[in-house]
């Protein structure tokens, strides 16, 4: 019902009735009234005056789920997570590729433990439940094709040249604009379910100080304000595309385009793997999605990417 009030609102230049509202959706004044509250409380910026009723202060960008036609899609206007909503709706036996999107996230998490930090009415944050076919130590290939298509819808809708730093930040001018949390709920050679959750920098317009100097939005790039349904549509499209190759053929017919915009190629990158360190020159991944590195000796280290691994009991490895 929300969202449909908000829909209303979206349409409406002007004020609009609590009346109006409540004829056109066969609810009572009061209930407008509750979801006009409920709707401030989220954090849309509704000005009502008595007489009149009620007009969306600023022109937001309105996340509509009808028009994005996408099948098996839980959309909810507030999530915490769409990856835990996605691993709870995985869980109870949701569909192979079912979508989870919400307009604001509240507490949205990133790799390693991070935080992922949302304005309000300006990321995406999305997760597509899974469920692969193949053995559990090529997931992280799953993440690498993601990425691939995220790239590939962010340069068509900017004309920039975006880059992914392995194994999952999509950069733009240096800066990262999108992240790719995948976790996995698997037996020791079956994998239950996959959760591949993209969080993107859309219109964004500031960022915490510790995350300042390295993050950016593509409208801080660009300089225009960007339609997210729009994006949301492109990048499903590309998504399921780019997954339905991969599961045909795996991540080889993806290591060209992976190591033309890859960004580490060519650098000095030293990585962590427990205690163990590795230095040396990147030289792109090979055909199973690991980072090559010859360090200064010729000595070559291949990287595998990692994924959360989340057993049927809850807990992670
Ligand atoms: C990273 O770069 O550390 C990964 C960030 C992933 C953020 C997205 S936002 C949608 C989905 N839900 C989450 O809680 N996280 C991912």
């Amino acid at each position: 019902m929300i969202e449909k009030i908000l829909k209303i609102l979206a349409k409406n230049e002007d004020y609009i009735s609590g009346e109006e509202i409540g004829k056109i959706l066969n609810i009572s004044r009061a209930s407008v009234w509750k979801y006009m509250k409920k709707l401030k409380e989220i954090g849309y910026e509704i000005e009502s005056i008595s007489n009149r009723g009620y007009k969306l202060k600023n022109n937001i960008d309105f996340i509509d789920k009808e028009s994005l036609k996408i099948e098996n899609l839980f959309f909810e206007e507030e999530m915490a997570s769409t990856n835990d909503y996605a691993k709870k709706i995985a869980l109870e036996n949701c569909p192979n590729w079912s979508v989870v999107l919400c307009n604001n996230q509240t507490n949205g998490r990133g790799r390693l433990g991070r935080s992922w930090e949302a304005e309000k009415n300006s990321g995406i944050y999305i997760s597509f439940v899974l469920r692969p076919e193949i053995l559990p130590q090529y997931v992280y290939q799953i993440t690498l094709v993601v990425g691939v298509a995220i790239r590939r819808v962010l340069e068509s809708l900017t004309g920039l040249e975006p880059l992914i730093k392995w194994p999952n930040d999509i950069l733009i001018n240096g800066k990262k604009v999108a992240g790719i949390l995948t976790e996995m709920n698997s037996e020791m050679e079956k994998i239950n379910f996959v959760i591949v959750g993209v969080g993107i920098n859309v219109n964004n317009s500031k960022f915490s100080e510790d995350i300042a100097q390295k993050a950016t939005s593509i409208m801080l790039e660009t300089n225009k304000i960007y339609s997210r349904n729009e994006i949301i549509r492109k990048l499903v499209i590309e998504l399921e595309k780019c997954y339905n190759q991969f599961c045909l053929y795996g991540f080889k017919p993806f290591k060209e385009e992976y190591n033309k915009y890859c960004a580490n190629v060519g650098k000095n990158v030293t990585t962590q793997n427990g205690s163990e360190k590795t230095t040396g020159i990147s030289k792109g991944v090979n055909e199973k999605g690991e980072l090559i590195i010859e360090s200064e000796n010729g000595q070559v280290n291949v990287l595998a990417g990692e994924v959360s691994i989340r057993l049927s009991d809850g807990r992670y490895i």
